[in-house]
């Protein structure tokens, strides 16, 4: 078992990382008990999870001391929405939750960030428990605080930074993950090895066939690292106010632009933050920022890990040009773009330059 402490002072929170926690043949609820022991808890998962791990969690917060409940919404980012989150709401009040209960997120980045939101309100706020089960969710969405909900006029529009006050990795849960799902991840992955850890960027290229094969030691050590980079991160910058948070956007701004021009759908997030960070790293490259070597590096890993890197034919760059100007993150007109300058170390570039965007953009076509 490992453990990872994200210190952020009164909010302060541990991430324990362990084979089998959730899922074993003998699972351990002692991890849990300091933080739900008689008190009421509410599982929110989906409807895909709930077959697979509802019932066991349920079995392991009792053995805790926890009188647990489970609450069930339908699967996918459709969910995401103010209707699931009333629903979730109301359901805890029927059962009577009060400002000592807990939520409990059991699944994926959507259930985590809906019941994260219902956990930050729920009587002003209280406690919250992630037990993340796709990888996307161990590496990234699980860790940080940032909770919330889509509008149809666009995604993560109402929310709030809440901190869960434990988080329970098993990877070995990852065994039932659709493999696309585990690319996706993977996307995220490579990101944390280029902006931040150029060993552990080597780690990925040298265990390729432990990852292919969902080798579970390999996948303990991969959730860990990116956890801890990642809570190195929301430490220093818990609500992205002085732009140290933004360097996880790499090949985000992209990513999100190429999501929005193929109305997301034809590519799933990871797989557009593959093709964003192909893109960054040779606008990069064309502005001397970069060695080509470098790009190629990260083109090779991504390519061996089956994500895509260039665009499919039909898609026109300045479509994807076009639709960056209408990020969130667009700073009066100007584009924001976190770009390597070796693999390990990004910097923020606050107005690119759009002639050579447009050119980095052509060259994955
Ligand atoms: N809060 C954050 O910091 C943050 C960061 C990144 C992404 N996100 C959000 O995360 C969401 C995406 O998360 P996701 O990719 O985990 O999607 P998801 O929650 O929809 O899960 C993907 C699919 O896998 C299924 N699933 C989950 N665990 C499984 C398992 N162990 N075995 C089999 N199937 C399983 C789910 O039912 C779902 O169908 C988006 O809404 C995104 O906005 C949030
Ligand atoms: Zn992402």
């Amino acid at each position: 078992m490992h453990k990872i402490k994200v210190d952020l002072k009164e909010r302060c929170y541990d991430i324990v990382i362990g084979k089998g926690i959730v899922s074993g043949v003998k699972p351990d609820p002692s991890v849990f008990r300091p933080y739900v022991s008689g008190r009421k808890c509410l599982v929110v998962t989906d409807s895909n999870v709930k077959g697979l791990l509802g019932a066991r969690l349920l079995k392991i917060l009792g053995a805790a001391g926890a009188d647990a409940e489970l609450a069930v919404f339908k699967a996918g980012e459709g969910s995401k929405n103010i209707g699931t989150y009333e629903s979730l709401l109301r359901k805890a009040c029927k059962l009577g939750l009060d400002r000592s209960s807990v939520i409990v997120a059991l699944g994926g980045g959507v259930v985590g960030d809906v019941a994260g939101f219902v956990a930050a309100t729920y009587m002003r706020g209280i406690d919250f428990i992630q037990v993340p089960t796709t990888l996307l969710a161990m590496v990234d969405s699980s860790v940080g605080g940032k909770t919330g909900i889509d509008l149809p006029e666009g995604k993560n529009l109402v929310g709030a930074f809440w901190q869960p006050r434990l988080v329970i990795i098993d990877p070995a849960v990852l065994k039932t993950l659709p493999k696309r799902e585990i690319r996706c991840g993977l996307a995220e992955v490579v990101k944390y090895g280029v902006i931040m850890d150029d060993k552990f960027f080597s780690f990925l290229e040298k265990n390729l066939c432990k990852i292919k094969n969902l080798e579970t030691v390999t996948y303990g050590k991969i959730i860990s690292r990116c956890c801890e980079l990642k809570a190195e991160v929301v430490c220093k910058d818990e609500r992205e106010t002085t732009g140290l948070r933004a360097i996880l956007n790499y090949g985000h701004s992209f990513g999100h632009a190429v999501e929005t021009v193929t109305g997301y759908g034809k590519y799933a997030h990871g797989e557009a933050v593959s093709i964003g960070m192909c893109i960054a790293a040779n606008f990069a490259v064309l502005n001397h920022k970069f060695a080509p070597s470098m790009a190629e590096r990260q083109l090779n890993l991504l390519k061996a890990l089956g994500l895509p890197t260039i665009l499919d034919r039909g898609i026109k760059p300045a479509q994807i040009y076009g639709a960056m100007f209408k990020d969130k993150k667009t700073e009066k007109g100007k584009l924001r773009l976190v770009l390597p300058s070796r693999i390990g170390k990004v910097s923020l570039v606050k107005d690119a330059d759009g002639e050579s965007v447009l050119e980095a953009i052509r060259s994955v076509v």
